[in-house]
């Protein structure tokens, strides 16, 4: 097994309702240890250009105003295999969808106000983590 690192945020309708540190606890207790975090309100700019694979979609405006509606928390998560591990623990992006137990299961409102994004793969994750954090600021 891998020791991994992957990138997470958790989003408006999480910080909106108060709920972080529940959605961290499911984060920790499902083996993932945070070594990086801040808490920051992205700006147009950031979210669009973070989600930039999406701007096609027909969802891409609804996502960006959501994204910059409240503050975020962006995170670096590590642990054995963390990209699947982290997926795993969120459950699947619509929570209509998402298995017991799951973050979104438990948390998230619909699948646009979903409460925590996760990277899908190695590359992203790399790319992600730079997108918002400098290397100093991942103290393990
Ligand atoms: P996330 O993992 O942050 O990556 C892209 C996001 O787009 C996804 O989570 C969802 O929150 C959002 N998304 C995906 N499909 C839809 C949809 N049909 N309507 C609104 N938002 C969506």
């Amino acid at each position: 097994m891998a020791l991994e690192r992957t990138f997470s945020i958790i989003k408006p309708d999480a910080t909106r309702r108060n709920i972080t540190g529940k959605v961290v606890a499911k984060l920790e207790e499902g083996g993932l240890r945070v070594v990086a975090s801040k808490r920051i309100h992205m700006t147009r700019e950031q979210a669009e250009g973070f989600y930039a694979v999406h701007k096609e979609r027909p969802f891409f405006g609804e996502l960006v105003d959501f994204m910059i509606s409240a503050p975020v928390i962006v995170q670096v998560l590590e642990g054995e295999n963390a990209i699947m591990r982290n997926r795993e623990i969120m459950g699947d992006t619509n929570p209509k969808d998402a298995a017991a137990g799951t973050i979104r299961a438990e948390f998230a409102e619909s699948i646009g106000e979903n409460t925590v994004h996760g990277s899908d793969g190695p590359d992203t994750a790399r790319d992600e983590i730079k997108f918002f954090f400098a290397d100093d600021e991942i103290v393990g």
